[in-house]
């Protein structure tokens, strides 16, 4: 008998984890299948026994109950624990596990498309909302030893560096304060929502000057390449939209689910079709 994911989220008729692993099912010869199931937030704890009711044996979380669907859960793992949401529950026997792969896919995605090695680089991260806890836990537990972050609001990067459970030097910084120091920035991380469509002309801090060679990698994939990335170009910078990391969070989820690494180039080729790219 065919096996069952899916993913839970509100909305979720976008989403395109479907297609990427309906096809990674098909191309690994396994007899799964995956379905978005629509959500809302007062129904999420009937949803969870219901899948697990109905024999599940895996699915993502997506907005908004990634945080919602950790108490929930039989256990989650540590990482998804100090981030505080998940994005990915597997099933053992009768148990339901939560993770996250979405720092980890981000890390992935950034060591395929940054030109350089990571160690030892000095990282800004825009942002401090969900997707950017995420993305610093990960690098520093990665070894990644210097991640300042910047947010409208300080206090929220404030919280990030004060929660994080692996050993960085990291300062919280304003956005005028980003603005001033960027030059000292190998690697830039974009995490708002800043500069997706329709906003497209919109971008969370000014860039004038930038260290030579810098990577921006920003998580938005529509537009592909937000005003941030086009501006570092111009710049003598490089940079890379978010389709690495849903993806590689993707490759994540599939391979805790079957044990198979599943073939990323495919999924990505899969996504850009979608997104008409
Ligand atoms: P996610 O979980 O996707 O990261 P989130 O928790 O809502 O989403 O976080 C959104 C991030 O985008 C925050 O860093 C937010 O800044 P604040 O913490 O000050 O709210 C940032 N953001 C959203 N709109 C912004 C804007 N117009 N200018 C600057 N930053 C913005």
């Amino acid at each position: 008998m065919e096996s069952l994911y899916g993913v839970i989220g509100n909305p979720i008729a976008h989403s395109m984890s479907p297609l990427m692993h309906n096809d990674a099912f098909k191309a690994n010869g396994i007899a799964g299948h995956y379905r978005p199931f629509l959500v809302k937030s007062e129904e999420l704890e009937k949803a969870v026994e219901g899948l697990k009711a109905l024999g599940v044996q895996g699915f993502n979380v997506t907005i908004p109950h990634k945080r919602a669907v950790m108490p929930l859960l039989d256990e989650v793992d540590s990482l998804a624990e100090a981030i505080g949401a998940v994005n990915t529950v597997i099933r053992k026997e009768d148990r339901f596990i939560g993770y996250n792969t979405d720092g980890m896919g981000f890390l992935r995605s950034l060591r395929e498309s940054c030109p350089f090695p990571l160690d030892d680089k000095k990282v800004l991260i825009i942002g401090a909302g969900g997707a950017a806890r995420a993305i610093f836990y990960s690098l520093a537990a990665s070894g990644i030893q210097n991640i300042d972050i910047c947010n409208r609001t300080p206090e929220r990067g404030e919280n990030i560096i004060k929660d994080c459970p692996f050993t960085c030097t990291s300062a919280s910084l304003s956005l005028q304060q980003a603005e001033q120091g960027m030059e000292k920035y190998d690697i830039i991380v974009q995490t708002t929502s800043v500069g997706m469509y329709p906003d497209t002309n919109a971008m969370p801090v000014n860039v004038n000057r930038i260290k030579e060679g810098a990577f921006i990698s920003d998580i938005i994939y529509n537009p592909l390449d937000t005003k941030i990335i086009k501006t570092f170009r111009r710049l003598g910078g490089q940079g890379d939209n978010g389709i690495g990391m849903f993806v590689h969070q993707g490759a994540l989820a599939f391979e805790l689910w079957t044990g198979i690494k599943p073939d990323t180039d495919r999924m990505r080729t899969i996504v850009q079709q979608q997104l008409g790219g």
